[in-house]
C-alpha cells in the first residue's frame, strides 16, 4: 500500500470541516457546526457561505496541527464536490484547489453520499459485498456496494428524506433545529404504541416520508384542538411513535433488500445513523440474518471530513484525480 497523507475538506450543507488521514487512518478530524441557522428553523445558503468562508482556514489550520501534519508532508487534497449548496461547495472546493496550486498536489473531487459510505470503511476492514442503508439529511437510499469505489443505488425516496421526516416533524412539534436529535431524546422517554402513523405505498426497495409528516401535521392539529395542552403531556409519547414508524419503514425495506441480494455485510450511514433507537434496531439484524452489521462511530455519522478523506483516500489509491478546472454539482452522481 502507497503511503499517503490525505487533506479532506467538507463544505457541502452547515458543517465545515478538515481531517488529515495517513496511510488510511485518521489523525484529525475537525468540525465547526454553524449555529447562526437555528433562529431561522432551516439552514439558510447565503449565511451558509458566509459561514464556511470564516471557519475554513482555521479549521484547516486545526486539524493540520492536531495531526502534527505541515501542508508540505500532504500527498493529495480530497473536498467534496455535490451534492450539497452550490456556493458552500464552491468555499470547499476553491480552497482546495488553491492548496493543491499552492503545493503541487493532485485535487480528489469527492461524492457526498459515497463519503458517507466511506465513513464506514473508517478503522475497519469491510467484508464485501455489502448493502448499505444510507439516511442523511437530503438523501435516503439503498446501495449495494461491491468494492469501496463501485456500487448501485437499489432503492431511494420518491420525496422526502428520513431526516427531513425528523426535521420537519420535530419543526411541527416547536423542537429547534435540526429537529433529529431531538426527536430521539424525547422518544427515549415516550411509549412507541402510543399513538400509529401510517407508512407509505411505494415500490419495493423505494421510501416515502412526505405522508408521514402530514399525517402527524392532522394528528397535531386534531389533538390539538380538543387539548390545547396536548404537546406539553405528550411529547415523548408522540416523539417515540412517529420515531418507530420512521425507523419502520427504513427497516421494512432494507430487510426485504436483504433478502434479495444476500449481501455479505451490511452498513448503516448518514446522518440519521446517529439515530440510537435506529441504531439497536439494526444491530438486532445481526443475528437475524447472520451478517456482519456496521455503523460507524457518532463522529463520522453526520457530516465531517473523516468520511472524505477516507473517500479520498480510495480515490487515491486508484489514481482517481480531479481536473483544478472541476465545478461543484448538485445532482446525485454514484457509480
Ligand atoms: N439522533 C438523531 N436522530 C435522528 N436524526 C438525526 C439524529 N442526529 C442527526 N440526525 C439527522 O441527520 C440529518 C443530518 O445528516 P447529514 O449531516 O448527513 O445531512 P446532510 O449532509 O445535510 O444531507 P446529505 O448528506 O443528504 O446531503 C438531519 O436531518 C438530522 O436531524
Ligand atoms: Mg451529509
Amino acid at each position: 500500500m502507497s503511503l499517503s497523507t490525505i487533506l479532506g475538506i467538507e463544505s457541502s450543507c452547515d458543517d465545515t470541516a478538515a481531517a488529515i488521514l495517513c496511510n488510511g487512518k485518521i489523525l484529525a478530524n475537525i468540525t465547526a457546526t454553524q449555529t447562526v441557522h437555528a433562529q431561522y428553523g432551516g439552514v439558510v445558503p447565503e449565511l451558509a457561505s458566509r459561514a464556511h468562508q470564516s471557519n475554513i482556514i482555521p479549521v484547516i489550520e486545526m486539524a493540520l496541527a492536531k495531526a502534527h501534519i505541515t501542508m508540505d508532508e500532504l500527498s493529495a487534497v480530497a473536498v467534496t464536490q455535490g451534492p450539497g449548496l452550490m456556493g458552500s461547495l464552491l468555499v470547499g472546493l476553491n480552497v482546495a484547489k488553491g492548496l493543491c496550486i499552492a503545493k503541487d498536489l493532485p485535487l480528489i473531487g469527492v461524492n457526498h453520499l459515497q463519503a458517507h459510505i466511506a465513513a464506514l470503511f473508517i478503522d475497519r476492514d469491510v467484508s464485501l459485498p455489502m448493502l448499505c442503508l444510507l439516511v442523511s439529511g437530503g438523501h435516503t437510499q439503498i446501495v449495494y456496494v461491491t468494492t469501496p469505489m463501485t456500487m448501485e443505488i437499489i432503492g431511494s425516496t420518491c420525496d422526502d428524506a428520513a431526516g427531513e421526516a425528523f426535521d420537519k416533524g420535530a419543526k411541527l412539534m416547536g423542537l429547534p433545529y435540526p429537529g433529529g436529535p431531538f426527536i430521539d431524546q424525547h422518544a427515549k422517554n415516550g411509549n412507541p404504541l402510543a399513538f400509529g402513523f401510517p407508512d407509505s405505498q411505494t415500490k419495493e426497495f423505494d421510501f416515502s416520508f412526505s405522508g408521514i409528516k402530514t399525517s402527524l401535521l392532522y394528528f397535531l392539529q386534531k389533538h390539538i384542538a380538543s387539548d390545547p395542552l396536548f404537546l406539553e403531556t405528550h411529547l415523548p409519547d408522540v416523539c417515540a411513535s412517529y420515531q418507530r414508524q420512521i425507523i419502520m419503514s427504513l427497516l421494512k425495506r432494507f430487510e426485504k433488500a436483504i433478502q434479495r441480494f444476500k449481501p455479505v455485510s451490511i452498513g448503516l450511514t448518514g446522518g440519521v445513523s446517529a439515530n440510537s433507537e435506529l441504531r439497536q434496531k439494526f444491530l438486532v439484524l445481526e443475528q437475524k440474518y447472520a451478517i456482519t452489521a456496521i455503523i460507524p462511530e457518532l463522529e463520522f455519522c453526520t457530516d465531517n471530513a473523516a468520511m472524505v478523506a477516507m473517500a479520498g483516500y480510495h480515490q487515491y489509491l486508484n489514481r482517481d484525480f480531479t481536473s483544478l478546472c472541476a465545478l461543484p454539482y448538485n445532482r446525485v452522481k454514484q457509480s
